[in-house]
């Protein structure tokens, strides 16, 4: 069985999907939620799938690592964020090397980086004009998306497009292709047990 934690900031939409496509797997379990905010709607659909779920202190975090055995004692594989917006310490990167993935909704490296969240990203590939945006799957490492790119999605934008509907187009096909990424990765990599 391959273990799976979600780590999330906001709604959580993300997620809920993830859940939904590994829910009747017998070889992929999400079998972890954490937030970093108590009153994220992720911990909703934590709650409704019955996914044990963790609320992160930023010093638990950041100083006593503390998340680690809440980690370990639920046999995590994989961390996958979706929508978690503190950086990811070193010390989980060193623990998990090549097992944390991210999506970003555009096409890295470009709007990526400190402060390129939410609205942000989408208000800038609108200001810049672009053509043609879409989610960026990649591992993470110790800067803010940085890490190796596993899919980008290319989602056409029409001229007219606001903000919120370059969002919507890109949060489509993040729906669609991250549970998949996800899939294919865990069966390239095995469980953690495995390559130690
Ligand atoms: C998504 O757009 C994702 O790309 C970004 O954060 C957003 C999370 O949305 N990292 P949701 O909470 O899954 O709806």
């Amino acid at each position: 069985m391959t273990n799976l934690a979600i780590f999330a900031s906001g709604g959580g939409s993300n997620a809920k999907k993830i859940i939904e496509y590994f829910e009747k797997r017998e070889d992929v379990s999400v079998a972890l939620i954490v937030s970093n905010k108590k009153n994220a709607g992720v911990l909703n659909h934590a709650k409704a799938f019955d996914i044990p779920s963790l609320v992160l202190e930023r010093e638990d975090f950041y100083q006593n690592k503390s998340v680690l055995k809440t980690l370990e004692k639920a046999r995590i594989d994989l961390i996958v964020l979706a929508g978690f917006l503190w950086l990811i310490p070193p010390y989980l990167i060193e623990t998990y090397p090549e097992r944390i993935l991210n999506i970003h909704p555009a096409l890295l490296p470009k709007y990526g980086g400190k402060g390129m969240y939410g609205m942000n990203v989408h208000k800038a590939v609108k200001k810049a004009g672009e053509t043609v945006s879409g989610p960026t799957i990649h591992l993470v490492n110790e800067k803010y998306d940085d890490g190796k790119h596993l899919l980008q999605v290319k989602v056409p934008i029409d001229k007219n497009d606001t903000p919120q509907e370059i969002a919507a187009k890109v949060l489509k096909a993040e729906h669609y292709y991250y549970p998949r990424v996800i899939d294919d990765y865990v069966q390239k990599i095995g469980t953690k047990a495995g390559t130690s």
